[in-house]
């Protein structure tokens, strides 16, 4: 093992570049497959931070430019909500 293989490519679900890698190697071709099998993209920021980083991975190895890779859905919320005020919320329609 080495340090690349610690690189942590989505820190807020904690996936390490390896098991990106490890991903491909065993058939994954798009970020969807990717982001189900190893929950990248799935955390706080919603993959602002990994998304792109990922794309990288696939476009390199694959050979295929990046642009030909199909970005994930994006899915609602997008941007951190707190509990507080959704509360707030619910107490303006009681
Ligand atoms: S860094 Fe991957 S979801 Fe935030």
């Amino acid at each position: 093992m080495t340090n690349k293989d610690e690189v942590i490519v989505c820190r807020c679900a904690d996936v390490k570049l390896s098991e990106i890698q490890e991903l491909i190697k065993d058939g994954c071709t798009t970020l969807d497959e990717i982001k189900r099998l190893s929950r990248a993209c799935m955390g706080q920021c919603q993959g602002k931070t990994c998304r792109n980083l990922i794309m990288q991975e696939l476009s390199k190895a694959h050979s295929i430019p990046i642009e030909a890779i199909k970005p994930s859905r994006f899915r609602p919320p997008v941007v951190t909500i707190s509990l507080g005020s959704l509360a707030e919320e619910d107490n303006h329609e009681k």
